[in-house]
């Protein structure tokens, strides 16, 4: 199911990508993956919302989140409508609480004053969804004939996202609530740096953005599509703690020439000095995660820093934040094939090996790590670990075509949210790949977010 090039790289083409057959997966292997990778979710969703008390579940952590049992129902809801409703032709069954559960109704700041189902309730109603949404699963026709939403089980794919993307926000909410620690994890593998290039050239050149042949991906990432890009260096890894420390100490978010304006009136505005949760105490940088207070971990992945804040540090360095389409490259491209590959390290599914995925481990692995998981140019941790920001605003590619429903992507198209690529180690991998593509408003710095930088390539340097 890779996207391939077609034609020679250098022949000025129509933005347009020759789609290949994939071999149809059975009926039986796409009801396989569909249970699963619902099962995969709820499982995650009933750990997220059985750590704490009810008390936990019902309280608002944040302004700019939901309580938790606002999500549950909302996963339970959407579920609801999608697939016994829609792909089931089934009578509503909760038709009243639609309208509490409807993300576009209620921000978050007032979702708390909402008649919400209570911990036990929201619990059972999810789970009644459930039991009759497997039942729909094994008389569906998911090999054609049912429909675009049904065609290879999509419509269970992006439910099952939908719900991995909520226990992606219940992490958020979790990493915002304040008290003892409710989860914990083993720690993610050690890293090693030896040998490893500061950067990679990424030369000129056609590659394929996008897709048409992935099952499940999301209308945004359709359909695939030719880019050329210019020559171009990108970090091996992403930036550090160690690395924006420096940054921090030599008088960054004092220095109003690193600063986009915005930026520069958010840090002033909030009393910004360096990245959420972290604190100085007795000449010690240290940081609150999940319910622990550690020292700062240096050669781990930055996290929790704005758009601007990623802004501000590559310029201080002397770099920029990559496109997403030069992020893209990176990790897709394949110059033995001209091919773009669905990972960085090729089309399988990620496993333990390839990737710091899943929740398996509450924090981002040092750089250096996974090394199975670099892309064919040698670029390292694109995957999982911390969402990236791009300098690109999150826009409809050629050909876009919102489905199943304008509200996943197209009302939020324009140049208010920023792109980010990657994933974190909250995302399971149902809701990850190459050309996955994530967005925010730029001042948003509680989600599991880094970056890593990249500069043009000089004339001669592969241009
Ligand atoms: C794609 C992560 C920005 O959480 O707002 C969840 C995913 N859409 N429910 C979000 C989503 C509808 C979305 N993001
Ligand atoms: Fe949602």
């Amino acid at each position: 199911m890779t996207d391939r090039t077609a034609g020679s790289p250098q022949a000025p083409r129509a933005p347009q990508a020759t789609v290949i057959e994939i071999s149809a997966d059975s009926a039986e292997a796409l009801r396989r993956r569909a249970v699963e990778s619902l099962t995969t979710a709820r499982a995650r969703t009933a750990l997220l919302t059985s750590c704490v008390d009810d008390h936990d579940l019902t309280a608002q952590h944040s302004p700019l989140m939901s309580p938790l049992v606002w999500d549950l129902a909302h996963i339970g809801n959407q579920e609801e409508q999608w697939l016994l409703r829609n792909v089931g032709g089934g009578d509503a069954l909760r038709p009243e609480i639609d309208s509490v559960y409807d993300a576009f109704e209620h921000p978050r700041s007032e979702r708390p004053t909402l008649p919400l189902l209570a911990p036990a309730e929201a619990r059972a109603y999810a789970s009644d969804v459930r039991g009759r949404v497997l039942d729909i699963i094994e008389r569906a026709p998911l090999t054609g004939g049912g429909g675009r939403l049904l065609d290879a089980g999509f419509a269970f794919g992006m439910i099952a996202q939908h719900e991995q993307q909520h226990d992606e926000t219940m992490l958020i909410t979790h990493q915002l609530r304040k008290g003892p620690a409710a989860l914990t994890a083993p720690e993610p593998p050690a890293g090693d740096v030896t040998g490893l290039p500061a950067e990679v050239l990424v030369p000129a050149g056609r590659f394929t953005m996008g897709t048409t042949a992935e099952p499940w991906a999301l209308d945004n990432e359709r359909p695939a599509h030719q880019r050329l890009v210019p020559a171009f260096f990108i970090d091996t890894v992403p930036v550090t703690n160690g690395d924006y420390l420096r940054f921090v100490e030599d008088g960054g978010y004092t220095d109003e020439r690193w600063w986009a304006p915005e930026g520069w009136a958010q840090i002033r505005e909030h009393g910004i000095g360096a990245p959420q949760f972290w604190r100085r105490e007795a000449g010690q940088w240290l940081r609150r995660r999940f319910g622990t207070v550690e020292p700062v971990p240096m050669d781990e992945p930055v996290l929790h820093v704005s758009w601007y804040e990623a802004d501000a540090y590559a310029r201080w360095a002397g770099r920029r934040l990559p496109s997403e389409e030069e992020w893209e490259k990176a990790a897709r491209w394949d110059p033995a094939t001209g091919r773009s590959l669905r990972f960085p390290w090729g089309d399988e599914e990620p496993t333990q090996e390839h990737a710091n995925l899943g929740q398996r481990h509450l924090r981002p692995a040092p750089v250096g790590s996974y090394p199975r998981g670099a892309s064919p140019l040698g670029v390292r941790q694109l995957i999982g670990d911390v969402w990236e920001w791009t300098s690109s605003d999150f826009l409809p590619y050629p050909g876009f075509v919102a489905f199943p429903y304008r509200e996943y992507s197209e009302v939020f198209f324009g140049s208010a949210h920023k792109v980010l690529r990657g994933g974190s180690f909250a995302v399971d991998s149902v809701a990850c790949r190459g050309t996955f593509r994530n967005w925010d408003l730029p001042v948003r710095r509680q989600i599991f977010a880094g970056f890593r930088t990249a500069r043009d390539a000089a004339p001669g340097e592969g241009a």
